[in-house]
């Protein structure tokens, strides 16, 4: 797909087509999507936890999210839980933060990557809804994610039931100022 429609077609997708699947391998192309990346010093501090399974999707929908966010999980291929790991990118050998955005560095990182795994998906025939309403404590003790982890959003794969609507977007002119 040509990279102006495939960004104009992508949308949150709240509503999901019954009986599709996905495999691991599928998704590993969406997350080796995600690790080309530019991230701090090369550092890639994004990491991937996949509820691919009937338990662990359920696991996923009934414990970790907000009623509303789960109902716009069903019918779902997969959830993947995003990460990363503190105190590398925006960091110094020694520990320090390089500047005053300390691990908002590692964030900025994360949300370059999942641009690409969304787009990805998108490119490969399946949609996506990246949720930040989810419950992280739930999530840290069903997958076993380290505390030097934080945990970052869920995102829904799935295939559209229909298309959704566009939200308005702001124009250049309204975010942008030249000098
Ligand atoms: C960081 C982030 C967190 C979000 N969290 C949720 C969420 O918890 N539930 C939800 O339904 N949508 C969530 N969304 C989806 C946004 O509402 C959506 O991206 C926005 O309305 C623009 O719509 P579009 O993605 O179709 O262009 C989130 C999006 C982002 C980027």
């Amino acid at each position: 797909m040509e990279f102006s429609q495939l960004i104009e077609s992508r949308r949150s997708i709240r509503k999901y087509k019954a009986g599709m699947k996905i495999t691991e391998d599928q998704v590993k192309v969406m997350i080796d999507a995600a690790i080309q990346a530019p991230t701090w010093k090369n550092s890639q501090t994004g990491r991937y936890y996949v509820a691919l399974s009937e338990d662990k999707i359920n696991y996923v929908r009934n414990q970790c999210l907000p009623p509303f966010n789960a109902a716009s999980c069903e019918n779902v291929v997969a959830l993947i839980i995003t990460a990363y790991e503190t105190k590398r990118s925006g960091f110094e050998r020694d520990g320090s933060p390089t500047n005053e955005l300390g691990d908002k560095w590692g964030v900025y990182d994360l949300g370059l990557q999942n641009e690409n795994l969304i787009l990805k998906a998108r490119e490969t025939g399946y949609d996506t809804l990246i949720i930040g309403i989810r419950d992280v404590d739930k999530l840290r003790s069903g997958f076993d994610i380290p505390d030097s982890q934080e945990i970052v959003s869920v995102i829904a794969v799935g295939v559209r039931e229909n298309d959704a609507e566009k939200p308005k977007r702001k124009t250049p002119e309204d975010i942008t100022r030249f000098f």
